[in-house]
């Protein structure tokens, strides 16, 4: 660094931040906070890794950071025009404090002030009681916090993790109506919906294409508008070991209880896209497609003997959830998450990725 540069950013530093927060990319344009309201959000969850370097840039609005801090990533986003924008979860018995919620609040606009970052997505998936403390508290927290986003980093998101439906999903029960008017936008989780399976205890599809539509319209009509609304998509299935495999394809399996519904998906394993592509190639049955549920689904055969079934999605079944967003002028679509494609050269994998991106788009 030159003797005249190092003067020259002494003096910014005068002014607060570039002392103890500088600007990590290359110019430093990079670094300011991106203003402009999209009108159709691609919402994508990362945890971390490199992979954000195969992501289709001409397509993602928003990158919500669940790994750890990348700086190259934060350059990368704003130079396509992109948000990127912090986690935050924080056990809510912590925050029915009011002093304590404030100190929450603060310490997460700094650090996205310290990292150039636009945004914060509220990822609370705890279970609340209509009415209790935490309830009020809950609704409180997205509200302050979006006040003082807005107010710290002009243009700045803050976006607030729903479960699929609004009717107290996993005893979630929230005021999704307030927390609706009190953010820029729910990002609605349209899978785990078999996280409560109260009928056979049997394997289905993460997101049944009925099943996520429905719940779509129940967030409609409590009024909260489409514009508030980022359908987010499943880019993993889940593995269930049968206890048996009937003839017609039933896979049973085990009682694992949760949050009081006698069965779950927690019987079965979360697998990413990337390993059910190659799973899929040494099956037994190759690719099935539910035609009740709209999802492919396969069995295998483990080392050990046992049977599989493994239920996920793929573009096939993610067009026809998206094209709902088309049709219901919804705010966006997302994904549960985007590091989880093989975006390794192999052309066949080059061409299941590409078509896991387009499907965001309806078919
Ligand atoms: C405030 O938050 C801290 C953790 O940050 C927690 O240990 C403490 O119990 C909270 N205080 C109240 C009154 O909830
Ligand atoms: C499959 O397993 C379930 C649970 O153990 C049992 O209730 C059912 O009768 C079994 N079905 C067959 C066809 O063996
Ligand atoms: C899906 O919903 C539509 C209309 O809501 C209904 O006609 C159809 O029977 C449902 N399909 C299944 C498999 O539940
Ligand atoms: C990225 O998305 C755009 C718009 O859907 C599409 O035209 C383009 O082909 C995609 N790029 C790649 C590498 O798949």
């Amino acid at each position: 660094m030159s003797p005249f540069v190092f003067v020259f950013l002494s003096s910014i530093s005068l002014l607060g931040l570039a002392d103890a927060c500088p600007c990590p990319c290359e110019k430093a344009e990079l670094c300011h906070q991106i203003r402009d309201k999209r009108d159709f959000e691609v919402f994508v969850f990362d945890v971390g890794g490199k992979t954000w370097k195969s992501y289709n840039w001409s397509v993602v609005t928003t990158v919500a950071t669940f790994g750890k801090y990348d700086a190259e990533l934060m350059c990368h986003a704003h130079s396509k025009g992109a948000r990127v924008v912090l986690k935050g979860d924080v056990p809510l018995a912590y925050i029915v404090d009011q002093n304590n919620r404030t100190d929450w609040i603060t310490e997460k606009v700094n650090l996205a002030k310290c990292q150039f970052m636009d945004g914060i997505n509220i990822d609370i998936e705890q279970a609340v009681d209509e009415g209790s403390p935490e309830y009020y508290a809950l609704t409180d927290l997205v509200k302050e916090t979006t006040e003082a986003f807005h107010r710290e980093i002009p243009g700045s998101q803050v976006s607030f993790d729903v479960a699929w439906s609004p009717q107290c999903i996993d005893k979630r029960c929230y005021d999704y109506v307030t927390i609706a008017e009190s953010c820029d936008l729910l990002f609605v989780m349209s899978y785990d919906e078999q996280s409560q399976i109260l009928g056979d205890c049997i394997a289905m599809a993460n997101a049944p294409l009925n099943q996520t539509i429905n719940a779509y319209d129940q967030y409609l009509n409590l009024k909260i508008a489409p514009q508030k609304l980022v359908m987010g998509v499943p880019w993993y299935g889940y593995d269930y070991p049968c206890l048996n495999l009937s003839q017609d394809g039933i896979c049973s399996i085990a009682k694992v209880p949760f949050r009081g519904a006698p069965c779950s998906d927690a019987a079965g394993k979360q697998k990413t896209y990337r390993w059910i592509m190659k799973q899929v190639v040494s099956s037994l049955s190759g690719r099935l497609w539910d035609d009740k549920q709209k999802a492919p689904y396969f069995n295998y055969w483990d080392p050990e003997g046992k049977f599989h079934q493994v239920r996920y999605d793929d573009p096939e079944s993610i067009c026809l959830k998206t094209e709902f967003v088309k049709s219901k002028g919804l705010r966006g679509v997302g994904m549960w998450n985007g590091n989880i494609l093989d975006y390794s050269d192999d052309p066949v994998a080059r061409q299941q990725s590409a078509l896991m991106w387009n499907a965001l788009f309806g078919c």
